[in-house]
């Protein structure tokens, strides 16, 4: 069984990307198979991997645009269980190419139906937008994890990601569900940190993930050395809260199957 989430927040500097490096690296270092698709034109999650695109390689890009083969573009990664599908810059343009195309809003989800024999978890990196590409994460996905910045206005925006969330169930994907949402670089000595997670607590109720990703400078420094942070600093406290992380997603899967 495989379960796909996208990763999304409109709101660049959430840490969307942050999320899906290291949520995705602690569910592969506790042996599940995890494959990170990287839907961004910046690529931060391709780079923060440690990868590098070497001449013309094809990426994402190619996947969408010319039907190119996933084996031929999924890339091994430090971590044995963890595999990349890494974007590059062209994609900033593909959103616009998507348009043209017949089902423009499937090309993800069919790509990715083909994918789910091979994994037990696929994350979807999210660009900062409600463009196509994010349209095409939320058809393709099973459930939408929301990272928030435990920060000022943490809240605005949400209704329009709301709002997208919902046309998309009707007109493409009855069954995305909104798995959680985590509140990210949580500042405990802050009054204000503190003030925003009981909002989100309200807004969110159940769907809140109890687990609070703490902001943590290992985290920040991870990938410039192309790591997860499992795997750059084990003992920081943003490693530990991403592998509490994993646990909570794991044991509410086992909760839903069983
Ligand atoms: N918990 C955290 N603690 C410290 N820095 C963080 C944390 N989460 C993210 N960051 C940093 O904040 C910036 C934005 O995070 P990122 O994950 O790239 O957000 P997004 O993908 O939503 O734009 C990055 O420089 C990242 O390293
Ligand atoms: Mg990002």
């Amino acid at each position: 069984m495989c379960k796909i989430f996208a990763i999304a927040n409109q709101k660049g500097g959430v840490g969307k990307t942050t999320t899906a490096i290291n949520l995705g690296a602690a569910l592969a270092s506790g042996d599940h198979s995890v494959l990170l698709v990287d839907t961004d034109a910046q690529a931060n999650c391709s780079s923060g991997l440690g990868w590098r695109r070497q001449e013309s390689q094809p990426t994402l890009y190619d996947l969408l645009l010319d039907g190119l083969s996933p084996d031929k573009i999924i890339v091994d990664t430090d971590l044995p269980r963890l595999k990349l599908l890494p974007a590059d810059r062209r994609l900033a343009g593909a959103a616009v190419e998507l348009l043209q195309m017949e089902d423009r809003e499937f090309l993800l989800s069919r790509l990715l139906e083909t994918l789910r024999k091979d994994f037990e978890f696929i994350l979807i990196d999210c660009p900062p937008s409600l463009n196509l590409l994010t349209i095409n994460a939320l058809v393709a996905a099973d459930g939408l994890l929301v990272p928030i910045q435990s920060e000022y206005m943490a809240l605005e925006g949400v209704s329009d990601l709301m709002d997208t969330v919902e046309r998309v169930r009707r007109r493409f994907n009855p069954k995305l569900q909104i798995t959680g949402v985590l509140a990210t670089m949580f500042d405990e000595r802050t009054n204000l940190s503190n003030q925003i997670l009981q909002e989100l607590e309200r807004y969110f109720s159940a769907k809140l993930y109890r687990t609070v990703i703490p902001r943590n400078i290992r985290l920040a420094e991870a990938p410039s050395f192309g790591k997860p942070v499992i795997l750059y600093d084990v003992r920081s406290k943003g490693a530990e809260s991403y592998i509490s992380l994993a646990k909570e997603i794991l044991a509410h899967e086992k909760e839903s199957i069983g």
